[in-house]
């Protein structure tokens, strides 16, 4: 019998959105209520690297994630698993002369460069190192945005992780999920200037998962409707707009505006949920000390659904922003904490 194992290997990037995803109006295909943009973090600070094999001599699907046997049987993981054996299969039947890979079992192996204790966000590019790295063993034909449409059904903030750069997330309006995709607004060469400082608020796994607190958002917020109806669109226009112009003053604005707009309609849910604590909002209190004695904008804050500050900043402006930051949070204990972690600033990728 032909044992033989087929392998290909891949990395993906972290992603950090500046204007958020926060809601979904199909959970079982992660269709969401909004369209959304990130920037995508460098490869050599935070990334997965996946190596995906498979063989007719293995028995089951396994994941192995940074060493430790993992959950595979997920319904979002059975959704990539599917669609990408479903694509591999429509070529073996085109062409005969190809191994038979759609029918063997996988052997996926992923290790995080970051400590997945760090309470950031790992999923996005998990779920994209995992399915780039299967599409690259099945040969598939696809772009970043095909792959995008797969990625989404692991976690929805994954489909941007198939770019570098600054990634829209367009939401689409099908029923089928076919035009909810990710699209490059613009690659890191275009603003290569853009840097990111993580403050690790907290290591802890964060208490309300995204899944539960966008369920519980859409269903009990009264601000929700507003933010879907008419914040977002406008904040992906102008931030749109900002990157283009490399406008500094108005990517910042926009990212903490729509910061600040999701973090109000989780505390407008019933009863309300709380990402951010003491040292997310002593964070927020330091961006506007550095800007203001900038006299003008020079970091953006930006946090997800965990207490985790990232801020934006230029590289021209590292001493101001990285300077204010040290002495001012090395007395708080999260930043103690996280000082074990991960307090790097990150640099952007090409
Ligand atoms: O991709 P999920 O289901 O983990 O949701 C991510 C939600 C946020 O990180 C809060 C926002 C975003 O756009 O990434």
């Amino acid at each position: 019998a032909d044992t033989k194992v087929y392998r290909a290997s891949t990395t993906a990037p972290v992603n950090i959105a500046v204007v958020k995803y926060w809601g979904k109006r199909d959970a079982k295909l992660n269709l969401p209520t909004n369209s959304s943009l990130s920037v995508t973090l460098s490869q050599a600070d935070l990334r997965t690297l996946t190596t995906a094999s498979c063989s007719a001599a293995f028995q089951d699907d396994v994941l192995l994630l940074n060493g430790e046997p993992s959950d595979l049987t997920g319904a979002r993981t059975q959704a990539c698993l599917r669609e990408l054996r479903t694509r591999r299969a429509a070529l073996e039947s085109k062409d005969a002369s190809l191994p038979k890979l759609s029918a063997m079992r996988l052997l996926l192996v992923s290790e995080n460069n970051f400590p997945t204790a760090a309470g950031l966000a790992s999923s996005a590019a998990g779920f994209a190192a995992l399915v780039r790295a299967i599409a690259d063993l099945y040969e598939l034909p696809s772009s970043p945005t095909e792959l995008s449409l797969i990625a989404r059904q692991g976690s929805g903030s994954a489909c941007r992780s198939l770019f570098g750069g600054y990634v829209a997330w367009q939401m689409g309006s099908q029923a089928d999920g076919l035009d909810s995709q990710a699209v490059e607004v613009a690659p890191a060469a275009h603003w290569p200037e853009m840097r990111a400082l993580i403050l690790v608020a907290s290591a802890a796994k964060k208490g309300v998962s995204s899944t539960s607190g966008m369920q519980q958002t859409v269903a009990t917020s009264g601000l929700f409707q507003q933010r879907i109806t008419d914040v977002v669109p406008a904040n992906m226009k102008r931030m749109e707009d900002a990157v283009a112009a490399r406008d500094f003053a108005a990517f910042a604005e926009v990212t903490m505006r729509d910061s600040n707009s999701f973090h109000a309609t989780c505390a407008d849910t019933y009863p309300p949920i709380f990402y951010m604590n003491d040292v997310s909002r002593a964070a927020v209190r330091a961006v506007e000390v550095i800007n203001a004695a900038a006299g003008k904008t020079v970091a953006a804050y930006t946090f997800d659904a965990g207490p985790n500050a990232v801020v934006y900043y230029l590289e021209e402006n590292k001493d101001l922003v990285l300077g204010a930051f040290y002495p001012l949070l090395e007395k708080l204990d999260g930043w103690k904490d996280g000082a074990k972690g991960l307090k790097s600033s990150v640099q952007f990728d090409e």
